[in-house]
């Protein structure tokens, strides 16, 4: 994408329909939840993300997104994020990321979570709860005057205070007929910078949260991110639209995640 991709206001009529987007990919990731099972393979979660994006109408985005080969991003453990679905089995201890991005009547809806397989390591466990908590305090900060820089500047904060490092070359995006448009959203830097929030403003916040150093590098596919210390890496993702008095989560969910929000 371009350096500085457009940032477009989003009308009221607009704002509806990527709600509706948004809330498919939550109702996917949802369904992504009950499915999750020690043994299954990553081809699988992409074919149930296929079936379901069809079966409501919509596109899976990812697909064919400048060549990306599937429905669905899947990251485990040391994949920071562009993980490809393939025939790898999750075994209990992993964790995984899953990131859903809906194209419906045009406007794209984009949200991840990062789910437990089965038990997991104490580290593990911590690092997706800072990780989730990231994604929440990047939300508080959201507001008409504001600026983008407070959101990185306070999930920045978090992370470090907690031991972990933010990932820097990966950022949020705007979001809307485009799958990315301005702005950029970066999940560390300096408070007061960047463009002001307005109402109508949609974008994502996506913390990547790493237990080691914040640097990746691209496996040989060209998608697959993975830290360089092969430390765990893990990431939220919503997409929000500012409001007149604050921010709104289109991607919100009716209820928790299974493998993820409880325990089960
Ligand atoms: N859903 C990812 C994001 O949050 C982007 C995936 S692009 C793909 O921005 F090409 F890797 F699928
Ligand atoms: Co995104
Ligand atoms: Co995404």
């Amino acid at each position: 994408m371009p350096r500085k991709p457009p940032i477009r206001i989003k009308s009221p009529s607009d704002v509806e329909l990527l709600r509706r987007s948004c809330r498919l990919a939550a109702e996917t990731l949802l369904m992504v939840g009950d499915h999750l099972r020690i043994g299954m393979t990553t081809l699988e979660i992409d074919e149930l993300v296929h079936k379901y994006t069809i079966e409501h109408g919509a596109l899976p985005a990812t697909l064919g997104y400048h060549g990306f080969p599937k429905s669905v991003c899947t990251s485990i453990n040391e994949v920071v994020c562009h993980g490809i679905p393939s025939r790898r089995r999750l075994k209990e201890g992993d964790i995984i990321n899953v990131d859903v991005t809906c194209k419906l009547d045009g406007f794209h809806g984009d949200t991840s979570a990062t789910f437990f397989v089965g038990a997991v390591s104490p580290e593990a466990r911590k690092l997706v709860e800072v990780t989730r908590r990231c994604l929440e305090i990047g939300i508080e900060q959201v507001r008409p005057g504001g600026r983008i820089g407070d959101i990185g500047h306070a999930i920045e904060r978090h992370a470090t205070q907690a031991g972990c490092s933010v990932v820097r070359d990966f950022v949020g995006h705007g979001v809307g007929r485009d799958f990315h448009e301005g702005p950029q959203v970066p999940h560390f830097g300096d408070t007061d910078r960047g463009p002001r929030m307005v109402p109508g403003m949609t974008f994502t916040i996506e913390p990547m949260i790493n237990l080691g150093g914040w640097e990746l590098e691209i496996l040989k596919d060209g998608w697959t991110a993975v830290t360089i210390d092969r430390m765990l890496s893990a990431q939220f993702e919503h997409t929000v639209v500012v409001t007149g008095t604050g921010c709104e989560v289109l991607t919100e969910r009716s209820r928790p995640l299974r493998h993820s929000e409880v325990f089960d």
